[in-house]
């Protein structure tokens, strides 16, 4: 079990009580289910994507972007660790007559698979994948299925971002740590606290050198918002 699952099936269980519709909107952020987050970007690339073609979405939430791009005729499979989420994305889904295949599933341990993606794109889960052996599988298993373009937003580091109390931030790693009362495996000790590894946010450029480490090439990048390539 991972340890950043309890977190976030809480988290959508709030979302499913309070009548909200996706991630954002749990954190003092007003956005209506078609005006998601990373949605101006996914606009800004959608011509260099191939028309109707196939799309993973992998930590796909409540669905927004995923329902967005099989709106515009794409067949989207999209996935997500929780539960709780495929439940209220499928629900949506329905709701706006679009047809997604939902799964639950973790990016970081799918079965070998040879189906290949037109696109596959990451809407914000990135920053959840914080130890180096887990984001090396994500982006070896999106390497595999990538026949085309790898749509990737997600959180970076900026001079200006605020860690508040309970959190610190690890400059050498980019892993961004949280306080917690029952210390698991790969927890540190801070000033006599325990502290696990919570969201890894990069600096720009040192995201850019891990996709293309793992064999990508950036074919554009603005902060977070990444369009890469599968490289040979
Ligand atoms: C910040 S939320 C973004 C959700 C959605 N893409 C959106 O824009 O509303 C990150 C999502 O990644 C999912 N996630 C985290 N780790 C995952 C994993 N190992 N496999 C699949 N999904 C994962 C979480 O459950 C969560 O839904």
């Amino acid at each position: 079990m991972r340890y950043y699952f309890a977190e976030h099936v809480e988290a959508y269980r709030r979302l499913a009580r309070e009548g909200l519709t996706q991630w954002n909107d749990l954190f003092g952020e007003s956005w209506t289910y078609e005006e998601f987050p990373n949605r101006a970007f996914l606009e800004s690339v959608l011509d260099r994507l191939v028309p109707g073609g196939a799309v993973l979405e992998y930590g796909c939430g409540t669905g927004p972007a995923a329902c967005f791009l099989a709106a515009q005729g794409f067949r989207v499979d999209a996935i997500d660790l929780i539960p709780e989420a495929i439940t209220l994305a499928r629900r949506f889904a329905r709701e706006r007559d679009v047809d997604v295949n939902f799964s639950v599933q973790d990016v970081c341990a799918l079965p070998p698979g040879t189906k290949q993606y037109d696109v596959i794109l990451d809407s914000y889960c990135l920053q959840s994948i914080v130890t180096d052996a887990d984001r090396a599988n994500l982006l070896s298993a999106v390497r595999e299925r990538l026949n085309g373009c790898y749509v990737l937003s997600t959180a970076v580091y900026t001079p200006d971002r605020v860690y508040e109390d309970g959190f610190h931030y690890d400059a050498g790693t980019g892993i961004c740590y949280q306080q917690t009362a029952v210390p698991t495996a790969d927890a540190i000790q801070l000033n006599g606290a325990w502290y696990h590894p919570h969201r890894r946010h990069l600096r720009p450029e040192a995201l850019r050198t891990e996709l293309e480490q793992a064999g990508f090439t950036v074919l554009s990048q603005d902060g977070g918002n990444v369009l890469a390539t599968r490289r040979g």
